[in-house]
């Protein structure tokens, strides 16, 4: 990652009304709330594919990361969240695909950094 792991954290502030940070054995490292899925682990998971969040995920990102074999990377976490709708749209190339998560990250170094710090928090 080439973001400010310690930034970041600041930055994961806008996001935690949506997403929680719990590891897999149910610690709490950001409490958050529910309606995204628990970030904990998003390096190199596949997108749509959180199993607690499951059904809640909408169908075009599942689609999207069945594309993806490799998961989330820097590159497309940047580009997903500072415009999720397009981004899809562009990935599914798709102009009718939509996004349950409407927020907006469009720093591109306030996004690298919150990055930087999901992945310094994740699992080895
Ligand atoms: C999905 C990041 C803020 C609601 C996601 C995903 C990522 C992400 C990476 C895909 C996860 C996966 O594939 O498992 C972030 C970051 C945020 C942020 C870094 C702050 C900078 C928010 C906020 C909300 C939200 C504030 C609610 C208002 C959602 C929802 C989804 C989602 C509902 C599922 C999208 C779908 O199924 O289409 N987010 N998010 N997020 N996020 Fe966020």
């Amino acid at each position: 990652a080439t973001g400010d792991a310690e930034a970041g954290e600041k930055v994961f502030r806008k996001c935690k009304s949506c997403h929680m940070i719990q590891d897999a054995e149910g610690n709490d490292i950001v409490k958050g709330g529910r309606t995204g899925p628990n970030l904990y682990g998003v390096f190199g998971r596949q997108p749509g594919a959180e199993e607690d969040f499951g059904k809640k995920y909408g169908k075009d990102l599942i689609a999207a990361g069945e594309t993806m074999p490799d998961g989330w990377m820097e590159e497309e976490f940047v580009a997903y969240v500072a415009d999720p709708r397009g981004w899809l749209r562009e990935v599914l190339d798709d102009n009718s695909a939509r996004s349950k998560m409407s927020f907006k990250l469009t720093d591109e170094t306030d996004a690298r950094d919150v990055w930087a710090y999901l992945v310094s928090v994740g699992p080895a």
